[in-house]
């Protein structure tokens, strides 16, 4: 537990499943305020709420396409119109989808670019503003991966928009650092989420992916989101500008494991 969070206003996008809800439950095991933006299931939603509400923390939905510009723009006033301000800003929604660079489609690369890399960059931007504005030391956690390091042959535009996200925290951190306002990235590796679901769904596919992983198993939701928690306490009060590996070793050459090489 940190008990500097309780009570602190938290933003999570594409909180009503995966990593978004793991983190917006355990920010409300902190008992912190938290909101949950979601993009179409409002049941899933609900169900975060009322899972953080029992959790000691308080909640709201709001639904918003991470894409527009102008849904960021509300999620932010009325997550302050509701709790009176914002600490805490998660650039958490992202999407996948594989395809030989060769076949993808100009309008697949902007989908994955403008919801992982644009939206991101959008949830960042109105955060900013609003710290600035109100002279608040604020805290900016954007949703990386291991892929932004690791090239991934068919994830073309996913690596492209991790990679962009690794330069865009690193630039923000280093832009706002004076202001006491700190922007990390946490980077999972192979984690049992959604995203994952049909891979994992086959013994073979989920083999090969642990064999990726020095530490043997496919991580749980709820480890990223004790990084999470961690980067956004007081606890990691002079980190800014750096990725959190939450990977299992994944980005540490495994292929180099017991010698080889
Ligand atoms: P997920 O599919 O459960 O979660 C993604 C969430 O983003 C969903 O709730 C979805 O509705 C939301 N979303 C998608 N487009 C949106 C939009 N335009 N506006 C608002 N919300 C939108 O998958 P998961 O794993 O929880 O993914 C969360 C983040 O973690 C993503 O950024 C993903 O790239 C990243 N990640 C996940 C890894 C994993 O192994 N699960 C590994 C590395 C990174």
């Amino acid at each position: 537990m940190y008990s500097d969070l309780k009570d602190k206003v938290v933003i999570v996008t594409g909180g009503s499943s995966g990593l978004g809800k793991a983190m917006a439950i355990r920010f409300g095991k902190e008992q912190a305020n938290v909101v949950v933006n979601y993009h179409s299931n409002q049941e899933e939603a609900m169900a975060v709420q009322e899972e953080i509400e029992k959790a000691g923390g308080k909640a709201i939905i709001i639904k918003g396409d991470v894409t527009r510009e102008e849904d960021v723009i509300s999620l932010i006033q009325t997550a302050v119109e509701k709790f009176g301000r914002v600490e805490v800003m998660i650039n958490n929604a992202g999407i996948e989808n594989p395809v030989p660079s060769h076949e993808l489609s100009l309008d697949n690369w902007n989908k994955v670019l403008d919801t992982n890399l644009t939206g991101a960059f959008l949830g960042s931007r109105e955060a900013l503003k609003y710290f600035v504005e109100n002279n608040i030391k604020g805290n900016i956690i954007n949703m990386s991966s291991v892929h932004e390091v690791i090239p991934w042959p068919l994830f073309v535009h996913y690596a492209a928009s991790k990679g962009g996200i690794k330069s865009m925290t690193e630039t923000l951190a280093l832009e706002y650092a004076p202001r006491g306002i700190r922007v990390n990235n946490v980077a999972p590796g192979a984690i049992d989420t959604p995203i994952n679901a049909e891979k994992f769904e086959d013994p073979e596919q989920k083999e090969d992916v642990e064999s990726l992983i020095p530490m043997g198993y496919i991580g749980h939701p709820e480890q990223v989101a004790a990084a999470a928690v961690w980067l956004a306490s007081s606890e990691s009060s002079y980190v800014t500008g750096t990725t959190l590996f939450v990977d299992g070793g994944m980005t540490k050459y495994p292929s180099f494991q017991a010698g080889r090489g």
